[in-house]
């Protein structure tokens, strides 16, 4: 009989080697069969035939990333671990228009891609969490691994919960109480490793090894690879012009990898002329690819320049999930941000909390700290001449507050200290509003 062809295969980026499936890219510890590279792209056997379908349909029965299952890893809809994720506003941000019309005279669009809400972790990351649950149920997996310091282990512990697989987190030791507790309160298991990010992982990788449970892959992650793309689809869906820049904070770089996967299964279908140029900032409390890469321009892009990038071993900032200090990626996220004509810079953590204030008076969003430095990169873009007239900029706010109840306290602008009612003086809003944005312009 003759075999039915796969929905979908993955196709090693190294050797060009076909895997079917992800049965047999867990069976080989999720490397490439052949040659061993842990880098595969999964190819549909369609080859994007009715995506525009999709984009269309009106009555589609998911309104998350789900809606583009006929493109996404997973064969049975019945395998969909879904907590209601991916219901994203895309919000025109005018104000940040107006000022850079004012400042710098560009006439630009700006858009928000909000993922300051998602429902299951108010995170960008839910995304990759509902994909890697469903693809796990599907494959019969009942028990996974990571080491986490940030989102992402916050979106696993959620989404295997709802799936009933049992997740053992190793957290660094100086990982927040908020995030134990995260990940704790879905009744996942959490290890505090006594070391830094580094030494968990190395301990999660000991844990799986001796247990034989699947560990999480890292960036180049086909599943969440798969996941982040969606957002490219719901660009389509959902904005009138496609973004010629996208900014996003950078860590580990997924995001951008997701976005030109999407590209470039899309191109030279008419949707769109060009890849937006990367925008990518870094914390400057953890910014090895910026560093990298500000190295890399000053010396002109000599042979082999993606190659060389510092690691910084327990790195100091406050934004957990920014904190990747070996950026193993960035001979490929470097790659991509230079061929889009883009830039990996970064932005000052301390300045994250007056963005985050100017940011929920003036659009009623309150987004975290990784977020901040994203809106960081929009404003730093301006000043360094890296947006044009007539770009549309999309700013992905990857993370809403309600991830960082420690950087939400700190957003109290002024309190006053009250006896008696003569102490209760007016406010004038004005006033304060040029404050916030006095705050951003120094
Ligand atoms: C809110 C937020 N922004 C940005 C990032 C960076 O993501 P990437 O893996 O694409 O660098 C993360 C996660 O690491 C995140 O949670
Ligand atoms: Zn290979």
């Amino acid at each position: 009989m003759k075999k039915q062809k796969n929905k979908f295969n993955l196709i090693c980026s190294n050797c060009d080697q076909e895997i079917d499936e992800f049965k047999e890219w867990f069976d080989s510890g999720q490397r490439c069969p052949q040659c061993g590279d842990n880098k595969a792209d999964v190819v549909y056997s369609d080859r994007m035939d009715h995506i525009e379908d999709l984009l269309h349909d009106k009555d589609a029965y998911f309104s998350g990333l789900w809606r583009y299952f006929d493109y996404l890893p997973l064969n049975k809809k019945d395998n969909i671990v879904s907590c209601g994720e991916g219901i994203v506003p895309i919000d025109r941000w005018r104000f940040l228009e107006k000022f850079a019309k004012k400042n710098y005279n560009l006439r630009i669009k700006v858009f928000a891609h909000r993922h300051d809400d998602n429902f299951a972790t108010g995170t960008f990351k839910d995304l990759a969490g509902s994909m890697i649950a469903s693809v796990l149920k599907e494959n019969n997996i009942q028990t996974y691994v990571t080491a986490s310091t940030g989102n992402v282990g916050v979106a696993y512990a959620r989404y295997l919960a709802a799936a009933n697989i049992t997740l053992y987190a190793f957290i660094p030791s100086n990982s927040s109480q908020a995030q134990e507790a995260e990940i704790g309160c879905f009744g996942q298991k959490v290890f505090r490793v006594n070391g830094d990010y580094q030494a968990a992982k190395e301990m999660a990788l000991e844990f799986s090894k001796k247990n034989n449970i699947l560990l999480a892959a890292g960036n180049f992650d086909p599943m969440r690879i798969e996941a982040k793309k969606t957002m490219v689809y719901e660009w389509l869906r959902l904005m009138l012009d496609f973004p010629t820049v996208y900014i996003q904070a950078l860590s580990g770089g997924t995001g951008p990898l997701g976005i030109a996967k999407a590209c470039n299964e899309l191109k030279g279908m008419g949707f769109f002329e060009k890849m937006p140029r990367f925008i990518l900032t870094q914390t400057d409390k953890c910014a090895p690819m910026a560093n990298a890469w500000a190295e890399a321009k000053k010396k002109g892009f000599p042979e082999d320049w993606e190659k060389s990038f510092p690691i910084y071993h327990d790195p100091k900032t406050i934004i957990p999930t920014l904190a990747t200090g070996y950026p193993k990626t960035y001979p490929f996220v470097s790659k991509l941000v230079h061929e889009s004509g883009g830039e990996i810079n970064d932005f000052p953590e301390v300045d994250t909390i007056p963005i985050s204030r100017l940011i929920a008076y003036e659009s009623a969003v309150r987004i975290g700290p990784a977020a901040a430095i994203a809106v960081g990169g929009f404003f730093r873009s301006l000043s360094d001449g890296l947006l044009k007239d007539d770009d549309v900029v999309i700013i992905n706010v990857g993370e809403g507050i309600r991830r960082a109840p420690g950087f939400m306290s700190k957003l109290i602008y002024k309190t006053t200290r009250v006896n008696t009612l003569d102490d209760c003086g007016l406010m004038d809003r004005d006033q304060y509003r040029k404050r916030l944005w006095e705050d951003i312009i120094k």
